[in-house]
Order: C-alpha cells, then structure tokens, then sequence
C-alpha cells in the first residue's frame, strides 16, 4: 500500500475511535483543522487506499443572490414602499417617485398591487393592512434566513436576483475492516522534510529523514520573476541547435547595397521585387561603393553570362543601380557575402537576422521579420544533404514531419520550398536550394553551396500557437507572462 500521507494518518486516528459515521465537523474538529479541503482530500486518500468510505449526499439549499444580500440588508423593495405609505398616509404616486428611484417605484408599486394595494387617482389604499404586513413581514424573515422548504420559494425563485439555488454536496466518512487493522503506532505523524539545505547535508540526519515527494500533479502559482521575451527564447534554442549540428554564427549589417543583396544572387535588375514598393531603398547612404572588380563581373554575368555557360539575363546592367543603399531584404546578403570573402575553405554557416520589406501589417505579415539563413559548402555538397540537415533541424524543434517540394529562386538550381505539418496542414516556412554556378563563379568559390532561407516569427507562430503574428510585438505583459519555457 502507498504511503500515507500526513493528514490521512490523522485522520485515520480519528476514524479508529468509533466506527460509525462522521460528519466533516466532526473530522475537522477531531484532527484540529480549520480547512475542509485538507479533510476532503485526506478522506478521498484513505477512501482510494480501502481504509474508510466515504458517503456523499447532495442537496438542494437556497441562498441570496446579488439583489438578495441587499435586500436582507436594506429590506425588501415593498417593505420600504409600505414603511414609507405607512409614514406619510396622504402620500402619492407622485411622492413616491420622487422619493424612490425610478427603477424602484414602478416594480415596487407591482410588488404593493399584488399584496392588496389599490392606487386610486394617485392615493393609494388597501382594504386590509394587516394581512399586507403580515405578508411582508413573512417574506423579510425568508430573506433573512431562507429556507427550502418555505411555501415563499416559488416566489422568490420568480424575483430577479434574489435567491439562488444550488446542490451542497455534504459528505460523511467512516472507517472499514482495513483501516481499523492498522496499528496505531502506524499512524504516527512524520516530519518530513521539505527542503534540502546545506545544514543538513552536513549532518548525518539525511540518512534517516524522510523527504516530501513532489506531487507534480498540484496545481501551483505561477512564479512571476523576469525571464527571456519568447521571442528571443526562440532564437535562443535555434542557435543551440544549429550550434549543435556544427555550424557557427554569422552576425552582419542590414545596411546592404542592391548589388549584395540582389545582383550578386543574380536576382535581374528589373526583377519586381526590386522595385520601390517591395523594398525599402536609403536616402542616407544613397550610394555604397561597390569595388570595380566585383560591378564588372556582375555586368558580364547579368549581361550575357560571363565565363559561365550561362546566358545571362541580357539587357543592359546598372552600376548605379547596384551600389543603391536598401536595408536587406533578406539574409542571403550576408552568407554571399560570407563566401566572398572565404571562397575556398568548406563551412557550415548560420545567421538569424532582421530582414525589412515593405509588407503591409496584417495578421502574418510585417515589414519587419526574422530569417534563419544558413549555408553548407564543402566538396561533394548535394540537395541530400541539403534536406537532411534540414529535416534534422525541425525535428529538433519539434515539427518530425517535413517535406520539400520544387521552387524558383533567381539564385539556386534546384530550389525547393521547405513544409512542415503542424495540425494536419502543410505549412510553408521557407525556400532553400544549391547556389547557380552565376552566383559562385564570380566569387571564385568552387565546391557547391547548399543554403536555405527561413521565415522566424512562421517558426514562432507554430511554436507558440499564434493565428496573429503582431502578438509576438505588442508588448501584453499577460500574454508575455504565460508564454511556455521553450
Ligand atoms: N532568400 C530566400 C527568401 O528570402 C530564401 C532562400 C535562401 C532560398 C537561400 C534559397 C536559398 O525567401
């Protein structure tokens, strides 16, 4: 049998002294407690552990409602009507709205008619006072102590407000064959011991306490101290993971040019998304020189192809275009950049950025928003690779169901679009794919390049079960507050 816990070995004791029922103030005033819900939760132990029963009974009791407790305070609305046409015996509809509020008047005046009271040209009179009293009289001292049984229940249950009734739940115990064959010396309190402390270990009495087992069952108060934003949180576990799977972080500007962001990835000048309405373009730097080596290459390979077997986009490419200052649009920018400058050694690299673009705010958009970027590069590097590690990283993060299906970006060949199943739907989260040989050629970068590019706040929303994206930024200290430790 399991351990017995404090209050139900007291309680036991108790039940032990006589074998028939006991009522809860019996029990309470036995084991000395003030609360009922030890007792309860003592008796249900003992009861789940065959050492006593427990008997419930339930029952109908009336009790005041809200208009109830100030009517047992201030009296009914009909007795203050009598009291004060009772005072002022010429008194009239009239006095009386005007000394009664007007929500008062009216139902009280119902409340007198049905009594008795007549109102003739605005006087009132009754033919027989004293039954009239005498009813109010009985329905004050059921206000004042009501009672189930009362012949006045149907009409108070009528009145809006004043009684209610509810089911009690009223429950006996008593003890069994088990429970009486256990010694008494059984029964014995312990001191347990709650809390470890240094003391304690120092001494030898660990060896011979006993410790309070952890229900992780109770309910428990939430500890309000200061902790991490979600957001943040999540960026937290996304680094350790990829930290984990060997891969070192990328931390760089979002001041960028359009040559970066988007000529190096030979995304095409006149490409929609480069247009104003898609990107937020600087005033201040307007420009950003761009090395003369660097604008030339890229000229050759938009215009025609370059040393690539490529054809280019044809058309005419803009110096000028390129060295424009934008904030990036996203965190490709930096991972080229990244391999610009270490084109020959392989690495496995990750960033997870704030990327801008003139989105309106709605409900999963924002102009404003998180990339996870990452990078693989190394000899043999092949789309294998690339879905495995990324599969590897949501399952990590709790989403086992992944699937990549064909894209199209400017700069991979093959693209994919990464999903991941959250409540039965596929959701899309991000693109990825192998860097064209127009992006690495120029750079000097020879082995292939895997890389991918992830919506944060996407990954948030499933983390975190938003419908709304604007929730992760609103600031609401109830939301914040009972947002779960990722
Ligand atoms: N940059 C792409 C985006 O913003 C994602 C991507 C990154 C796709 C790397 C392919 C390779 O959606």
């Amino acid at each position: 049998m399991a351990e017995l816990t404090n209050p139900e070995r007291r309680m036991l004791r108790a039940l032990q002294k006589r074998s028939d029922d006991w009522t809860l103030e019996e029990i309470l005033q036995e084991c000395d407690w003030t609360d009922q819900a030890i007792a309860v939760s003592a008796g249900h132990g003992l009861t789940n552990k065959g050492l006593a029963k427990t008997m419930e009974s339930s029952n109908k009791e009336v009790i005041l409602g809200e208009e109830g407790i100030k009517a047992s305070e201030n009296g009914l609305l009909e007795a203050r009507l009598w009291n004060f046409i009772q005072s002022n015996p010429n008194s009239t509809m009239k006095d009386l709205s005007s000394h009664f509020e007007r929500h008062e008047a009216g139902p009280g005046i119902g409340l007198l008619k049905g009594l008795g009271v007549t109102i003739q040209g605005g006087n009132f009179s009754c033919e027989d006072n004293d039954s009239v009293a005498d009813s109010i009289l009985e329905r004050t001292k059921f206000i004042q102590s009501p009672s189930i049984d009362s012949p006045l229940l149907d009409h108070f249950k009528g009145r809006k407000n004043l009684i209610e009734i509810v089911e009690m739940v009223s429950r006996t115990w008593k003890i069994t064959k088990n429970g009486s064959g256990i010694p008494v010396e059984e029964l014995e309190e312990v001191v347990q011991i709650a809390e470890i402390t240094p003391e304690l270990l120092q001494s030898d009495e660990w060896k011979n306490a006993t410790f309070r087992p952890y229900d992780v069952s109770l309910e428990a108060a939430m500890p309000r101290s200061g902790r991490s934003h979600p957001m943040q949180a999540l960026i937290e576990r996304i680094r350790s993971i990829f930290l984990e799977m060997g891969f070192s972080e990328l931390v760089d500007d979002y001041v960028q040019t359009a040559g970066w962001n988007m000529d190096s990835l030979f995304i095409p000048q006149d490409h929609p998304a480069r247009e104003m309405q898609d990107t937020f373009y600087l005033d201040e730097p307007k420009k950003i020189e761009i090395e003369a080596k660097l604008l030339a290459d890229w000229k050759a390979i938009h215009e025609h192809g370059g040393d690539t077997e490529s054809t280019g986009w044809g058309g005419e490419f803009s110096e000028e275009i390129a060295q424009k200052g934008l904030l990036r649009t996203h965190t490709t920018v930096n991972t080229i950049q990244y391999l610009a400058e270490n084109p020959k050694e392989p690495c496995r690299v990750f960033a997870i950025d704030r990327v801008f673009r003139k989105e309106s705010i709605d409900r999963t958009h924002l102009p404003e928003f998180h990339q996870i970027e990452g990078i693989i590069m190394e000899p043999g590097a092949n789309l294998g690779m690339l879905v495995t590690t990324l599969k590897t990283f949501y399952q990590k993060m709790g989403y086992p169901e992944v699937r990549v299906r064909p894209a199209y970006f400017p700069y991979t060949e093959p693209s994919l679009e990464v999903e991941v199943k959250w409540r039965g739907k596929w959701l899309e989260l991000g693109g990825a794919g192998i860097f064209r040989p127009e992006v690495t050629e120029p750079l000097g970068i020879k082995d292939p390049v895997c890389a991918w590019g992830m919506g944060l706040e996407r990954l948030a929303m499933l983390v975190l079960g938003l419908d709304d994206i604007r929730q992760l930024y609103i600031s609401d200290l109830e939301w914040l507050r009972n947002q779960p430790i990722l």
